[in-house]
């Protein structure tokens, strides 16, 4: 790495390409400071982390905004920094985390064995990181994903990946919709198209939750350039149209229906035929949208506990509800005469591996995937960001932060 007499660059003022500064400006979080996204991070001077022989080290135009910003914030269910102290994990037991799991940026130095991009690479970052050698991306037994379960994520002047995180960025977005999108892009691919036999068949319908979320958002798109019919759910109509717009062929609001939450236990009978009614009658605002009676062949699952018992009962038989979150909680009832008896699966998805992250990449160079900003913030509103996704007032689509970017609507430095 070259590095620079001077000590630390101000926000928006890029060092000369390959200049590496020994300090940087970071949102950090902190144990003493757990709890809501709001007071969860600040800004502090921290050292720039060096590079082990495949790392990179990127400059940070834009960061994305993630939902795994605000579990960190909180501390919740897991303490980041006490894990990163127990794994060591290379120079991450420094007592603090950066959070942040998407950028874009500029290569600025690499790791002795780097191959695959150089100083000046202009980039997309995805969240994966595993140690080299491993190819089973979210199913190596290395995984981790930056910027969360391990330290150094974007909300920093620099952030340290692994090269074969990088991708290049495409060129027609600017450095915040570029840095909006990878996690959830990725992450909706791998759900959608690698479950076989369950991937997104022509006219499949797919439902899909919180469809003008982060995920869901992808997850339509996605969806639609497989072939299939993407149905949202959404909490208003606002919500809603956004979903119509980005090709849903229409929005169930579930605040229109009660019967959310834990199943009862099968011998109440009057709380599960409640419960059955439920399920029905959301069945049936599905059937309305798609105007026949056909269930969804996929169910694209993340919300978890609130939400489970109705994903199972209205995905069709030898249908799959493919999960990758339990934003509502973690204790899913599943009512196993739904499951065993029409044959439906449940699986598991976890971000995604390099050759998914591409796929989905390409797709958006294509131009068949909007990254869907809707929101740019300042870096000192980090925790302002993750407040909103915390409290689900936060915009539709994805939100991105500038870093080293000095306005938004930039494409190159
Ligand atoms: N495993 C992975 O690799 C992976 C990757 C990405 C994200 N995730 C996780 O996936 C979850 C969603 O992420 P995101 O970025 O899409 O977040 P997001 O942008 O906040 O979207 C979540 C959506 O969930 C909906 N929702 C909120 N409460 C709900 C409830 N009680 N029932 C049904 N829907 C509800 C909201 O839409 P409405 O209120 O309009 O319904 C909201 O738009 C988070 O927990 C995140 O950590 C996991």
């Amino acid at each position: 790495m070259t590095t620079t007499e001077r000590q630390i660059y101000d926000l928006g003022e890029a060092p000369p390409l390959g200049v590496v500064p020994e300090k940087m400006y970071a949102q950090v979080i902190r144990q003493n400071r757990y709890g809501p996204p709001i007071s969860g991070f600040a800004q502090e001077t921290v050292p720039v982390p060096k590079l082990g022989p495949n790392d990179v080290l990127v400059y940070v135009m834009a960061a994305g905004v993630n939902y795994n910003g605000v579990w960190a914030s909180l501390g919740m269910p897991i303490d980041l920094i006490r894990s990163h102290r127990q794994t060591g994990d290379g120079g991450d037991e420094v007592g603090f985390h950066i959070a942040g799991s998407d950028a874009s940026g500029i290569v600025y130095a690499v790791g002795r064995d780097v191959e695959n991009v150089k100083v000046g690479d202009e980039v997309v970052l995805h969240c994966g990181m595993w140690d080299k050698g491993e190819d089973q991306g979210s199913l190596s037994t290395s995984f981790k994903i930056w910027g969360f379960e391990s330290n150094w994520g974007s909300f920093a002047q620099f952030t340290r990946v692994r090269s074969h995180q990088c991708l290049p960025k495409p060129k027609h977005l600017t450095w915040e919709e570029a840095a909006c999108y990878m996690l959830v892009a990725a992450t909706a691919y791998r759900m959608l198209a690698s479950w076989a036999p369950h991937t997104v068949r022509k006219d499949d319908p797919v439902l899909i939750w919180g469809g003008s979320g982060g995920l869901g958002s992808m997850g339509i798109q996605v969806t639609k350039a497989m072939g299939g019919i993407p149905i949202a759910v959404v909490s208003n109509d606002e919500r809603g149209k956004f979903c119509t717009d980005l090709g849903a062929a229409g929005y169930v609001d579930r605040t229109k229906f009660h019967h959310w939450g834990r199943l009862p236990d099968w011998s109440n009978e009057e709380a599960m035929t409640k419960a059955v009614l439920g399920f029905r009658a959301f069945g049936k605002a599905v059937w309305e949208i798609l105007g026949e009676r056909r269930n969804p062949r996929i169910v694209f699952e993340h919300s978890g506990q609130d939400t489970i018992p109705t994903s199972l009962f209205v995905c069709d038989s030898g249908g799959m509800v493919v999960i990758c979150a339990g934003t509502t909680g973690y204790n899913a009832d599943v009512d196993l005469r739904y499951l065993w008896m029409r044959q439906k699966r449940l699986q598991g998805s976890h971000f995604a591996n390099t050759a998914e992250s591409a796929a989905v990449n390409q797709m958006v160079i294509d131009g068949l995937i909007d990254p869907c900003l809707t929101k740019v913030l300042a870096f000192d509103e980090v925790g302002l960001a993750h407040q909103l996704l915390y409290e689900n007032r936060h915009p539709n689509g994805n939100m991105a932060v500038l870093v080293g970017a000095p306005a938004p609507g930039m494409k190159t430095l």
